[in-house]
């Protein structure tokens, strides 16, 4: 097991329907810790260089519309082997491979419209959260529940 960092976001179909508290709660819940958090309409440069190992996929310019099309949540969590946990939490991007309990199981039906990212790998993690957050804006501290979440290293 290893702290990581990763990067999720409410896309803007989750957003507009009304989801960021449902989402956000989920990986509290685990006990993933929340270290960045914004509000904001992705510029379509940013949005390329997000989606930049998809370029030339047949869906990538109505990716890259749609997410700069209404505002989105970014959220940077942390904890025990974030990266795979929040893909789990997540669920499969094919919504009819998508768990029940999972966000994208229970509230999505479609490819494109499937209400969150995340990174999915510790290079993309490092990657997409640069492209995300700015210097000082991921914040470094001790939740109180750290030593219950966690217990003793053995
Ligand atoms: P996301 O986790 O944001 O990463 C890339 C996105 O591309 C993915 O979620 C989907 O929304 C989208 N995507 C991946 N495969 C397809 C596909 N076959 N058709 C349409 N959109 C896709």
């Amino acid at each position: 097991m290893e702290q990581e960092r990763t990067l999720v976001l409410i896309k803007p179909d989750g957003v507009q329907r009304g989801l960021i508290g449902e989402i956000i709660t989920r990986f509290e819940r685990k006990g993933l810790k929340p270290v960045g958090l914004k509000l904001l309409t992705l510029s379509k440069d940013k949005a390329e260089e997000l989606y930049s190992p998809h370029v030339g996929k047949f869906f990538y310019d109505y990716l890259v519309q749609f997410m700069t099309s209404n505002p989105i949540v970014a959220l940077a969590v942390e904890g025990n082997d974030a990266i795979e946990l929040v893909r789990m939490i997540n669920g499969a991007t094919k919504p009819m491979e998508s768990a029940p309990g999972s966000i994208r199981g229970d509230f999505s039906i479609d490819i494109t419209h499937n209400v969150v990212h995340a990174s999915d790998s510790p290079e993309n993690a490092e990657r997409e959260l640069r492209v995300l957050f700015d210097d000082g804006e991921i914040l470094e501290y001790q939740r109180i529940d750290e030593a219950v979440l966690y217990g003793p290293d053995l």
